[in-house]
């Protein structure tokens, strides 16, 4: 981090409205959520109720939080080989794997119950409607799957972008807890070629899709764990299925732009 200068731009608040019909067919004022982070820059912020991660909360805790903090599983977040690992049993599980060597756990849902979890998360944000203005799409917004990003150090940058171009796709992150002072938040690349800090803070996300080069802010060891919640989600539409399937080889357990699960799926078999 000694050889970047890092910039901390304010949050834009763009204060605009989008409109809603009311039952009676009068028009309404919805005040917008997202906020983009910069001009040019494909990234939003919003806030949030706490309480809408309750669910995904006590599922992290039930299924993953034991085994994750036990001192004789250490191993497991201390890179350095590639990890999978199932957690949960019956119909409620997650698949934790590690990309690669690198230590940082990504723990998926694996079955439709997780899934549903995660997607219930989203649709009680109420942001639809303003991702369906960022993404082609005939009608909704479909989450292919969710995360938990756990991890206790981060030696070095790994500069990506999550999407190829006009992927139609998003990443939304938010803390499932508070970070520990230590721990390191989110790096960017702006339209300017400068880089910035974003910070993560409780009960606020981050959306963000194509062109957004960034990096989780290195960072030491550290005693608490850092875990983030993260979706992938975006268009219904199977033709940008091409331009977006990198986020295929992210997890066992992932629905489709159609909303059928992959493996389960002969739409795109059955397209022209
Ligand atoms: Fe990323």
């Amino acid at each position: 981090m000694d050889s970047i200068t890092l910039l901390f731009l304010p949050q834009l608040s763009s204060g605009a409205r989008i409109r809603e019909v009311a039952p009676d067919r009068s028009e309404i004022e919805v005040p917008r959520k997202l906020d983009q982070i910069a001009p040019d820059v494909n990234a939003y912020t919003f806030t949030f109720d706490g309480s809408l991660l309750g669910e995904i909360r006590s599922m992290y805790e039930r299924l993953a939080a034991e085994t994750l903090n036990d001192p004789e599983n250490a191993h497991l977040l201390a890179g350095g080989r590639k990890v999978e690992l199932e957690l949960g049993s019956g119909e409620e599980r997650l698949y934790a794997t590690s990309f690669g060597e690198a230590p940082l756990l990504w723990l998926s849902n694996d079955d439709d119950h997780t899934y549903r979890v995660f997607e219930r998360f989203f649709r009680s944000l109420g942001i639809e409607d303003e991702v369906r203005e960022l993404v082609d799409h005939d009608e909704r917004i479909v989450v292919y799957c969710g995360f938990f990003v756990v991890g206790n150090v981060s030696e070095q940058a790994k500069w990506h972008v999550d999407y190829q171009d006009r992927a139609n796709g998003y990443t939304l992150l938010t803390p499932l807890y508070d970070l520990d002072e230590k721990h390191g938040h989110l790096v960017y690349e702006g339209a300017n070629g400068k880089l910035y800090r974003y910070r993560y803070d409780l009960n606020e996300a981050i959306l963000f899709g194509d062109g957004f080069p960034h990096t989780t802010e290195p960072y030491p060891k550290t005693e608490a764990l850092r875990v983030l919640v993260s979706l992938t989600l975006g268009t219904d539409r199977l033709e940008h299925w091409e331009v977006l399937q990198t986020i295929a080889s992210q997890s066992r357990y992932l629905r489709m732009p159609c909303g059928h699960q992959r493996g389960a799926c002969v739409c795109l078999d059955s397209s022209p």
